[in-house]
């Protein structure tokens, strides 16, 4: 009887930890840094989309960032989303969360400029 008690205590307790890891590494998220999200931008994107406000340049036929953070469907969880799916007329960067965290900061960061 003993053991069996011990048994549930000892699941219990890696059923415990097991749901408590996951949960504080989401917590540890650390807060998204807009330069390394701008500095992503120029290296990978702006080939394609003019990826600051003032950009002038011809031949567009990505959207510009600013007006991707302008339209009203635009929020942190789409740009997430998009971001973490492949798209045909896009590379797919395999971005880490922080880097799509990053770079979806700077694109919203473009909405009031
Ligand atoms: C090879 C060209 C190319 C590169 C490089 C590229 N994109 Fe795109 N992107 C596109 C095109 C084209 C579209 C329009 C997609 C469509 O209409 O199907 C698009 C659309 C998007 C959209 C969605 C706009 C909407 O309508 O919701 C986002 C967000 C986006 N790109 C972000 C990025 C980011 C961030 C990077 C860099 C990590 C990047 N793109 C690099 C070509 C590119």
């Amino acid at each position: 009887m003993r053991v069996v008690r011990i048994c549930f205590v000892a699941a219990g307790l890696f059923l415990t930890l097991g749901l408590a890891i996951p949960r504080a590494a989401d917590l540890a998220v650390r807060a998204p840094d807009l330069a390394d999200g701008k500095a992503m931008a120029e290296k990978w994107c702006s080939q394609c989309h003019m990826i600051s406000p003032g950009e002038k340049r011809a031949g567009d036929m990505a959207p510009s960032f600013t007006s991707i953070a302008r339209m009203s469907a635009t929020t942190e969880m789409s740009l997430r989303a998009f971001l973490q799916t492949p798209h045909v007329r896009m590379p797919d960067y395999h971005l880490t969360r922080d880097e799509s965290a990053d770079l979806v900061a700077y694109i919203l960061s473009l909405r009031d400029q």
